[in-house]
């Protein structure tokens, strides 16, 4: 297992480029399934969700060739296996989204349950409620695996989300992308990633409208042929360095930024006296000398992302006064909080909320990521911290951010990376 070793305290200074973005990209490459002929898409992060999920394609009988630094080339041609029931498919949530791809590409998919950060609950109810009103057979097999088949094809369909879940939307427009006829999700997901998903397709010849809305309509097509497509930035990487400038006091200036996927953060980062200037798609964040305690729940976009929870919830511990977080989207993430209190956070868990009573200081310790968020949120709180902390489970953060540790070394961070 992988760790990062942090010495806290160092001033920060300096410019961090911003990746493209995990879920935005996990999404467009799935989709590209769709796609006859090559799909090229820039602003790819090398990260392991990313490969994972190349490499499961791969196994399909898809080509996947890396063109850039940040560049991948994928080509599917008719004769892609629908198949990916084994163990490698379970390790990564984005897998999910083959489903739709599979089930549109070549009317039937099998793939194995996804997992990714445990979360608590991540049912896929909604994902195959959307299948089988678009006329697939669609059920879960022995525990292991979702199989979907439409043997008549894919025909248009009115369809409500219960709950604006992302990859439920995202499948579901993948799916009715191809469909006959037309396909209306009432209650979709707004979140970014689902715009640039619906911006790739309709590159691609499908006629998807109203992403970002909360009804999408989908027209659909006979097929989708492969295209050039760049990825947006990645929001929770730059709210991610966003809470590193806040939470050591240090400026930093972020490249490759969309501001208006970040407002809820700016709002709740301008709350805790953070200073932020937007100048095109450059942003400049400035800690102040104490941060100020703000209270946040977490809401499906545009309210506060989830995803930034853990980062928020690190610059609450050292906070001057109590700040309450509620997070209301996953039962199970609070986990960073028991680790931050090993390195001298106040923080007590109440159901699905956290009541963070500012410390003045934090001192460095041994502690585990134990999902991908909750590591980002230990990485900006050991660069605060007093002395040396042990990020253990460093592989966790890895699925999500793209040399997190060159990147701070960059920015003047005592940061090293052991692999082990
Ligand atoms: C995506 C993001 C993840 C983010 C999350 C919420 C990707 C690859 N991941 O995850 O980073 O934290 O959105 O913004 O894009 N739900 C159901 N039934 C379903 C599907 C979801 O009840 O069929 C529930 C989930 O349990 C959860 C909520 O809906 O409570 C949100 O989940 P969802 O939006 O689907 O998250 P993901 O797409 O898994």
């Amino acid at each position: 297992m992988s760790k990062l070793i942090i010495r806290g305290g160092n001033d920060l200074t300096g410019s961090v480029k911003i990746n493209g973005a995990k879920n935005s990209a996990v999404a467009v490459i799935a989709a590209a399934i769709l796609c006859r002929g090559t799909t090229i898409l820039e602003n790819v992060p090398q990260i392991s969700d990313v490969k994972i999920l190349l490499n499961i394609m791969k196994k399909l009988g898809i080509a996947i060739e890396w063109v850039e630094k940040d560049a991948v080339s994928i080509t599917a041609d008719d004769d892609i296996d629908s198949s990916a029931i084994y163990q490698e498919v379970s390790s990564l949530r984005a897998s999910n989204l083959l489903l739709g791809s599979l089930l549109g590409r070549t009317g039937k998919a099998a793939v194995a349950l996804p997992g990714g950060c445990d979360l608590g609950e991540r049912p896929m109810d909604l994902h195959i409620k959307g299948f089988t009103q678009l006329g697939a057979v669609c059920g879960t097999v022995e525990s292991r695996y979702i199989q979907a088949e439409a043997q008549n094809g894919l025909k248009g369909a009115v369809i409500y989300l219960d709950f604006p879940s992302v990859g439920a939307t995202e499948n579901i427009m993948m799916a009715a992308a191809v469909a006959e006829g037309q396909t209306v999700i009432e209650n979709v997901a707004k979140e970014p990633e689902i715009v640039d998903l619906a911006n790739f397709l309709n590159g691609a010849g499908a006629k998807v409208r109203g992403a970002g809305t909360d009804i999408i309509r989908v027209e659909g097509v006979k097929e989708l042929k492969g295209r050039r497509h760049s990825i947006i930035p990645d929001r929770i990487e730059a709210g991610t360095f966003m809470s590193v400038a806040a939470v050591t006091g240090s400026r930093l200036r972020l490249e490759n930024v969309i501001s208006a996927h970040l407002k809820p953060v700016i709002a709740k980062m301008r709350e805790t006296g953070t200073e932020i200037r937007c100048a095109g798609s450059n942003m400049y964040v400035t800690g102040p000398k104490r941060l100020k305690a703000v209270s946040i729940q977490t809401l499906a976009h545009p309210g506060f992302p989830t995803d930034m929870q853990p980062q928020m919830m690190a610059m609450a511990t050292l906070a001057k006064g109590t700040s309450v977080i509620v997070e209301n989207i996953f039962e199970k993430r609070m986990k960073a909080a028991a680790e931050l209190t090993k390195m001298g956070a106040d923080i007590a868990i109440d159901g699905k909320t956290a009541i963070v009573k500012g410390v003045e200081r934090l001192h460095g310790a041994t502690v585990r990521a134990h999902d991908l968020r909750a590591g980002a949120a230990l990485v900006a709180a050991a660069l605060a911290a007093e002395g040396e902390t042990v990020i253990e489970n460093l592989n966790i953060i890895d699925r999500g951010y793209w040399q997190i540790a060159e990147k701070l070394t960059d920015i003047g961070g005592d940061v090293r990376r052991i692999d082990e």
